[in-house]
């Protein structure tokens, strides 16, 4: 195999409870990636179309993950070529930067014949995270590369759990046409945090994981709460307290920030109920006059697929 396409899904990172180690993986928004060996050596950017990101490699998300590939796998006398047609926004909250970061080390993965795990990939894929969030966390590449729902137990041993997803479970997302850079919203957070907000975010948490084994929604919709960074970033968000009403209103199991925002979750059992909560919240931001995107999508458990 010389070339290939792969389909590089969006992500949900955090799902409220799990700051920076929970992560679903989108199935109906993503980006295409075009990648081919070519007999220059090295990683070449040959577009982008979309939107206006760095065609240099040591820019771009996808350049400096497969540059951490390729360093790890130096014998050979060819090189890579990359296109890519970016869908989803650059500073939306639903993992623009992991969908270019994890779709490129996947795609020359594929064309190497497979040398690497999963594992590897995450570790090659958090490079390119990194210079785009300047952190190293993989709660939105891991459920790209191992597919579904997953929990990062520790992201420098690459300690990753597959979760379990509920068989009714629906996102819809709501995204109002502003950008967050991840960088800018981490910087906001308060780092220290009280014993009981611990206590509070760590019940949730396991409650969540259990209610994703038991596909216990009642469980479920108990458990999305997010006490400690939520309050924080909401703020930067226009209308999330109204929209956060209006989904629960509307039988929405939780809701909550997408990543760093200021994409907008909920988790909705069936596609009737997600279909009532995303025309509810449209209806709202239609009256405030504000732009935003808005989609719904069951959970993708296959991940970065070859298309
Ligand atoms: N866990 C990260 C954060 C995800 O919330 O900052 C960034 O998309």
């Amino acid at each position: 195999m010389n070339a290939i396409e792969v389909f590089c899904p969006g992500s949900v990172a955090n799902i409220s409870c799990g700051f920076d180690i929970l992560g679903l993986c989108l199935d109906s928004i993503g980006d295409t990636m075009r990648v081919k060996k070519v007999s220059k050596k090295g990683i070449t950017i040959k577009s982008i179309s979309g939107y206006n990101l760095s065609l240099k490699t040591n820019e771009n998300a996808a350049g400096v993950s497969a540059l951490a590939l390729l360093n790890q796998y130096k014998n050979i006398d060819y090189g890579f070529e990359i296109e890519i047609i970016k869908k989803i926004k650059p500073g939306s909250g639903i993992g623009s930067s992991a969908a270019s970061a994890s779709g490129s080390v996947f795609a020359i993965n594929e064309l190497l014949g497979k040398p690497f795990s999963k594992k590897e990939l995450v570790k090659f894929a958090l490079e390119g995270e990194y210079i785009c969030s300047k952190s190293y966390h993989a709660d939105n590449i891991s459920p790209l590369i191992f597919g579904g729902i997953t929990l990062v137990r520790d992201h420098k041993e690459l300690d990753i759990v597959n979760l379990p997803t509920p068989s009714e479970l629906y996102v819809t997302i709501i995204h109002p046409q502003i950008e967050i850079k991840t960088s800018d919203s981490r910087s906001i957070i308060d780092r220290n945090i009280h014993i009981s907000k611990m206590i509070e975010q760590s019940a949730n948490l396991g409650a969540f994981i259990s209610s994703l084994y038991e596909e216990n929604y009642e469980l479920l919709k108990r458990s999305i709460k997010d006490v400690i960074i939520e309050p924080y970033r909401s703020e930067l968000i226009p209308e999330f307290k109204n929209l956060k009403k209006i989904a629960l209103k509307n039988n929405a199991l939780g809701f909550g920030i997408s990543g760093s925002g200021p994409s907008m979750f909920s988790l909705c059992k069936g596609i009737k109920n997600a279909n009532t909560v995303i025309k509810n919240m449209e209806y709202q931001l239609d009256k405030m006059d504000i732009n935003y995107k808005s989609h719904i999508s069951k959970i993708n458990k296959e991940g970065l697929k070859i298309l």
